[in-house]
C-alpha cells in the first residue's frame, strides 16, 4: 500500500529521493586514511567511486595520489616498489615521480616512442590536515573546495576507526544521520535504552557556506550520559552535517572538547567505508582509548548490522516513507544531492535552499 501525500507523511519514491539514490557525488574531498596509517616512503592502495587510487608519502612526508593503474598496461602501481621518491611499476619497471611524471620506460630504445617525457599517470589532489588525508575525486580540471572544516579542538585524533558497509553511499549516510534508531540499535547501559525515551526539540540552520545543516548548539542530550561521564559538567553540542558524507560533532564544556568526525567514502556503487575519527582534550585523554575504541567499534558495528537489515528489506522493492519530523533530515540529504547534481549539470554553484527549521521527534 502506498502511504497517502500528506503534509506529515510521504512516500519515499518523491523526486527529491528517486533521481539521486545510490549516486556517488563527485567533484568533492573524499576521506582516504588516517594520517597515522601512511608511514614515510610508503605507498597505498584505495579504491574511492570505484576509481584506482595510489596513495604515498615521500621521503619528506609530503603526500600525493596517482591513479594506481599503469599507463603502461595497466598494473597496480602500488604492488611496486618505492624509494620515496619514484614508484616504479612492479610488472615493465616504467617510473613515475609523485607529480605523475613518467621518468623511466627500461625496455625502449633511445630512438623510440614514447620516451618518459611523453607518459603523465593521472593525478588526483590529496591534502592532510588534523590527522587525516583526503582525496579530491573529480573532473581533472576542477578546483577542488575548501576541505571540511573541523573546530580548533581537533588537532590530533585520539582514535580512528574504519568499518566496511556492505552498502551504498545513501544507506550509510542515512543511517548514521538517523535520529530515532539510537534506543533500538544503540541498546547500551551507559548510552541509551528505549526507557528513556522522550520528547526532543532541535533547531537546525543551513550550514554556512555548503550544502549542509547543522543542529545548532544545545545541551546534550539527558540520555547522552556517556558525554557527561567522559567530559564532566555541562556539554554542549553542535552537529554539521555536510555533502557529500561529512558529519561533525563538537561537544564542549567550554574547558574541554570532544570532536567526532565521521565521513563517508563510497568505494564502489554497493561498498561504503565508514571512517569516525574522535579527539578529545581531556587531561590524560590518551588512557581513554582503549575504551573509547571498544564502544565506537561496537556502536559502528551495531549500525552496519541495522543497515544491513534494511539492505535487505529494500531488495524486495518495498513502499517505504518518510515521516516527519524523524526522517527530515534523510529527506533534506536527498534534497540537497538532488541541487548537487542539478547545479553540477547546469554548471553553476549549488544553492541551499534549507531555512532555519526546529524539529519535534521522539528518541
Ligand atoms: S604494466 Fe606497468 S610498466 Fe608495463
Ligand atoms: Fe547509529
Amino acid at each position: 500500500m502506498n502511504a497517502p501525500l500528506t503534509e506529515t507523511m510521504t512516500t519515499e519514491t518523491t523526486d527529491d529521493v528517486a533521481a539521486v539514490k545510490g549516486v556517488m557525488l563527485r567533484d568533492a574531498w573524499y576521506y582516504a586514511l588516517a594520517s597515522a596509517d601512511l608511514r614515510a616512503g610508503t605507498t597505498t592502495h584505495r579504491t574511492l567511486l570505484g576509481e584506482p587510487v595510489l596513495i604515498g608519502r615521500d621521503a619528506g612526508g609530503k603526500i600525493f595520489a596517482l591513479r594506481d593503474t599503469c599507463p603502461h598496461r595497466g598494473t597496480l602501481l602500488s604492488r611496486g616498489p618505492f624509494d620515496g621518491k619514484e614508484v616504479a611499476c612492479p610488472y615493465h619497471g616504467w617510473r613515475f615521480a609523485t607529480n605523475g611524471q613518467c621518468t623511466a620506460i627500461p625496455s625502449q630504445t633511445a630512438d623510440q616512442r614514447p620516451q618518459p617525457a611523453d607518459i603523465r599517470a593521472q593525478t588526483f589532489p590529496a591534502h592532510e590536515a588534523a590527522g587525516n588525508i583526503w582525496v579530491f575525486v573529480g573532473a581533472r580540471n576542477a578546483t577542488p573546495p575548501p576541505l571540511p572544516a573541523l573546530p580548533e579542538a581537533a588537532k590530533r585524533p585520539q582514535l580512528h576507526l574504519v568499518m566496511r558497509f556492505p552498502c551504498n553511499i545513501d544507506l550509510a549516510v542515512i543511517g548514521l544521520m538517523d535520529p530515532a534508531h539510537g534506543a533500538f540499535v544503540h541498546k547500551s547501559a551507559v548510552w541509551r535504552s528505549e526507557q528513556s525515551i522522550h520528547e526532543k526539540r532541535k533547531s537546525f540552520s543551513p550550514a554556512p557556506g555548503a550544502l549542509g545543516w547543522r543542529m545548532d548548539k544545545h545541551r546534550a542530550s539527558s540520555n547522552s550520559r556517556a558525554y557527561r561521564l567522559f567530559l564532566g559538567g555541562q556539554p554542549e553540542t553542535e552537529i554539521t552535517y555536510t555533502l557529500p558524507s561529512v558529519r561533525i560533532e563538537h561537544a564542549s564544556t567550554g574547558r574541554y572538547n570532544y570532536v567526532g568526525l565521521t565521513a563517508c567514502t563510497p568505494v564502489t556503487a554497493d561498498a561504503t567505508d565508514v571512517h569516525h575519527v574522535m579527539y578529545w582534550d581531556i587531561p590524560g585523554g590518551a588512557l581513554w582509548r582503549p575504551v573509547v575504541r571498544q564502544v565506537a567499534h561496537r556502536f559502528l558495528d551495531q549500525d552496519r548490522v541495522a543497515v544491513i537489515a534494511m539492505q535487505e528489506g529494500l531488495a524486495f522493492s518495498p513502499s517505504t516513507m518518510l515521516v516527519r519530523d524523524a526522517d527530515t533530515q534523510v529527506r533534506w540529504y536527498y534534497r540537497l544531492k538532488r541541487e548537487w547534481l542539478a547545479a553540477a549539470a547546469e554548471a553553476r554553484a549549488p544553492e541551499n535552499a534549507l531555512t532555519p527549521t526546529v524539529l519535534t521527534w521522539r528518541s
